[in-house]
């Protein structure tokens, strides 16, 4: 472990390049929204004065989600017709809030849909407070959404010495990891027992680490991490970056494993499951990478590089970019991060077999008691 680090700027890349680089994404919460939809027939949604309140945990610019919403939103009026209903986005500080705002205004994205913000008594607020704190009031909440965010933890726990991300690190840094995450993933669920109505549900699509040792980006071919790993390292080599630099690339990420997600729930003694909540259901998906589909059609390496290495940009950039010297110019930066993208476009350019970044999720259904 190469010591500590100082917090780490977590955030996707906006101005609507978010979304409109990440279809795979927007796949994994169309799946999870028949989970959303089922959860909700699960429930007693009735006519009421008070809004019924939705929160989307980590929604980055929004795009993503705004077809899961349109159902969700359906689905409630189905039961309930003229409840009002509150769709609270939620994400950090530096996130690209106006790109979700004009996203949801229809400002920016597919001009030819309603806007969601011209539904009928329908509101919509954004929430720049981390998921690892209490967002809404207590019992508030009816249900709480959030897709591929929840494995950034809410600090790093050190740095890996000699990879970037926890699915290379040594097992003692692993342990590390892991610890934080089980720690972390206790403060999600205990805030969001507090901010949920009795009987509301969490849909929750976390990145895991699947029953066969799958993980984003490594599900049998080129792994993703270890590739990210190796350009980095190469730009070291050749004297491009510092060793601090090189070492300072760590994410600020854990996989956990369906065990692992399912432990605070399984222990009734547990604080979780004395605040109330239960596992109504879990199940782990793989979906597959829409570039590397795109590439099996039109076999054009070039054009599969160009679309491919973009999206994961969007997602890692900042980590490369802030394990950057401070003291290096802002052009300088960029232009180490571009050689960096280059470099790994290139190499998928010569190389195309392999490359691919499939998605592995854990699915959860998550129920507080009451309500009925
Ligand atoms: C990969 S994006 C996912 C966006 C969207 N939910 C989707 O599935 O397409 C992850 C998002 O989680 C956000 N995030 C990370 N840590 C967070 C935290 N502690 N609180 C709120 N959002 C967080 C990031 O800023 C980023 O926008």
């Amino acid at each position: 472990m190469a010591g500590k680090a100082s917090a780490q700027v977590i955030a996707m890349r906006g101005a609507g390049y978010y979304s409109s680089n990440t279809v795979g994404a927007k796949a994994v919460i169309d799946k999870a929204g028949d989970l959303v939809v089922e959860a909700l027939g699960s429930m007693a949604i009735k006519p009421a004065k008070t809004a019924f309140s939705v929160c989307d945990y980590g929604a980055a610019d929004g795009g993503t989600s705004l077809d899961m919403m349109r159902r969700l939103v359906e689905t409630v009026r189905q039961r309930a017709p003229d409840r009002a209903i509150q769709v609270t986005y939620t994400d950090l500080p530096h996130n690209d809030f106006s790109a979700l705002f004009r996203l949801t205004q229809g400002l920016l994205g597919d001009q030819a849909k309603t806007p969601l913000a011209e539904t009928p008594n329908l509101y919509i607020a954004g929430s720049g407070t981390s998921f690892y704190k209490q967002i809404v009031p207590d019992g508030t909440l009816h249900l709480g959404f959030s897709a591929t965010a929840m494995h950034w933890l809410s600090k790093r726990p050190g740095l890996i010495a000699d990879h970037v991300q926890a699915v290379g690190a040594t097992a003692a840094e692993q342990a590390l990891f892991r610890r934080q995450a089980m720690a972390d993933w206790d403060t999600i669920l205990l805030a969001r027992a507090r901010e949920l109505a009795p009987g509301g549900r969490l849909v929750l699509a976390n990145f895991c680490a699947d029953e066969q040792g799958r993980y984003l980006g490594h599900t049998g071919g080129v792994n993703m991490f270890d590739a990210f790993a190796r350009h980095w390292r190469d730009l070291w080599k050749k004297g491009r970056i510092t060793e601090a630099e090189y070492r300072g690339a760590t994410f600020q990420q854990f996989y956990k494993t369906p065990d692992e997600f399912a432990a605070p729930f399984r222990d009734k003694g547990s604080a979780v499951s004395r605040a109330g909540l239960r596992l109504d259901h879990i199940s782990t998906t793989v979906t597959a990478c829409p570039y590397a589909a795109d590439f099996a059609r039109h076999g054009d390496a070039a054009a599969f590089a160009s679309a491919y290495v973009p999206t994961l940009r969007s997602w890692s950039e900042t980590v490369f970019a802030g394990a950057l010297d401070a003291k290096r110019s802002a052009h300088e930066r960029g232009s180490i991060v571009d050689a960096f993208y280059g470099a790994y476009e290139a190499d998928v350019a010569q190389n195309p077999a392999g490359h691919a970044m499939d998605y592995v999720h854990c699915f959860m259904v998550i129920g507080k008691k009451g309500g009925r």
